[in-house]
């Protein structure tokens, strides 16, 4: 059976090869500095003294009748701002590149610590991330698109589901309305100014998006079912199974957010590396597969079939970021071999199987009893065999012997060449709508 977290084979491509040694350095072009001297002079003798104008009180007379000194202070704005811009610094930032304003070559990129200009998305070097910026924009939905009728009936009838599945959707929708507001917290505040490449960068803006559609959905959702939202916001607060992972996922991705970290040492790049696994791997890859897993379950059984859509959704797009996040764990270890200690791989060994046990805790909380066809064993033994693939996918040892998966129609839902017609249709609505009209 086709599996929808498959190793890809993007990851042995001949651009995984280590970079060659950069090019010798070229002297920045002296004109920047002294630009930006000149500029900054600029500034200081053009500095404005607005004093009287602002001081002036603003009555009938003065909104009707501009004085003379306020048109001579327009016309000395002008003058300032065309003084500003004859002398603009046409290279800001230029210094701090290593190539200087050279045209940048596929062989000056690389994953992380790269000195070339990030502002030039070619030449490609990772077509593997361009590819799914593609794919991710050509996936494009909206939480509003789904009907959620029938759910709101379901959930508002007295008898429509059991306590144990009202627990289910409310424990979920818990989890996961801030659990994405978290991953794009790390991706935006934290990621995104380590990863110096920008056909990656544009994949994670793309990313960042998709995750604000996802919190977006669930909101939708908690909205549609008429839910107290303080209840269900705060549940990472209150809910002891969730806060722990929330908490866990906060403490093995918190400290790159730290405005003065820099990766550059073998100490930091490892810092870096260790919150893409943890971000990836354990965030994305193993602590929405209980949830997901059961909602879908529930969809199947033909109850809260919206909310169910929803979290399909989302479930491809996830499957989309962690296959995203296992290439750039590989290609940076490719890239930079000495990160890729037996330490280090012991580490992220420790924190794939941590969060594996949250997940298992959360599993047996959300689910005291058997429900939808599932269990908390059942559940637990899909962990372990989703840990598994985690590591296998870094390159790391499978520590679940014989683990197997006791729910295969979730690769099917989440495989992504499975996709339903409908889709294909949604696609084409959104490529022309979005066509404007002058
Ligand atoms: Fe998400
Ligand atoms: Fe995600």
């Amino acid at each position: 059976m086709l599996s929808w977290d498959d190793y890809h084979v993007e990851e042995q491509t001949p651009s995984a090869a280590p970079p060659p040694p950069p090019p010798a350095k070229e002297p920045a072009p002296a004109p920047a500095k002294t630009a930006t001297v000149e500029r900054a002079q600029n500034v200081t003798e053009a500095a404005p003294s607005p004093a009287p104008v602002a001081a002036e009180p603003v009555t009938e007379k003065t909104q009707r009748e501009p004085s003379a000194q306020t048109a001579q202070s327009k016309s000395s704005n002008i003058e300032r701002a065309k003084h500003a811009m004859e002398n603009i610094d046409v290279a800001p930032g230029l210094e701090e590149l290593e190539m200087g304003a050279g045209r940048v070559q596929v062989d000056d990129k690389a994953m992380i610590n790269c000195k070339a200009d990030l502002n030039q998305l070619v030449p490609f070097k990772y077509d593997w991330a361009w590819q799914k910026y593609l794919d991710g924009c050509a996936n494009h939905w909206m939480p509003q698109e789904v009907n959620m009728t029938a759910d709101v009936s379901l959930w508002k009838s007295s008898d429509g589901l059991t306590d144990d599945e009202r627990t289910i959707v409310k424990r979920n929708l818990g989890f996961f309305a801030t659990a994405d507001s978290l991953v794009a917290n790390n991706l935006v505040l934290a990621l995104y100014r380590h990863i110096t490449n920008p056909e990656c960068r544009q994949y994670m803006l793309r990313q960042a998006f998709e995750e604000a559609i996802h919190t977006h959905a669930y909101q939708y959702c908690i909205q549609s079912l008429g839910m107290d939202e303080g209840e269900i916001f705060n549940m990472y607060r209150e809910v002891p199974s969730i806060a722990k992972k929330a908490a866990w996922g906060l403490n093995n991705t918190q400290n790159l957010s730290d405005p003065d970290f820099k990766t550059g040492t073998p100490e930091d790049d490892q810092a870096l590396l260790r919150n893409l696994v943890a971000f990836y791997c354990v965030l994305e890859g193993i602590f929405f597969y209980c949830g997901f897993t059961q909602i879908l379950s529930m969809g199947r059984r033909n109850k809260m079939t919206g909310t169910s859509e929803q979290f399909q959704y989302i479930l491809r797009d996830e499957s989309m970021h962690l296959n995203f996040g296992i290439d750039v764990i590989n290609q940076i270890k490719l890239e930079n071999p000495h990160l890729w200690t037996d330490s280090f791989k012991q580490e992220c060994i420790d924190m794939i199987l941590q969060g594996t046990q949250l997940e298992i805790e959360y599993g047996r909380d959300t689910m005291p009893r058997g429900v939808l066809g599932m269990n908390a064993g059942m559940m637990e033994e899909y962990l372990k065999f989703i840990a598994n693939r985690r590591l296998l996918q870094i390159g790391l040892p499978e520590q679940y012997a014989g683990a197997q998966n006791p729910f295969p129609w979730m690769s099917e839902i989440m495989d992504l060449r499975k996709e339903k017609n409908f889709f294909e249709t949604r696609v084409i609505e959104y490529q022309t709508g979005g066509a404007l009209s002058w």
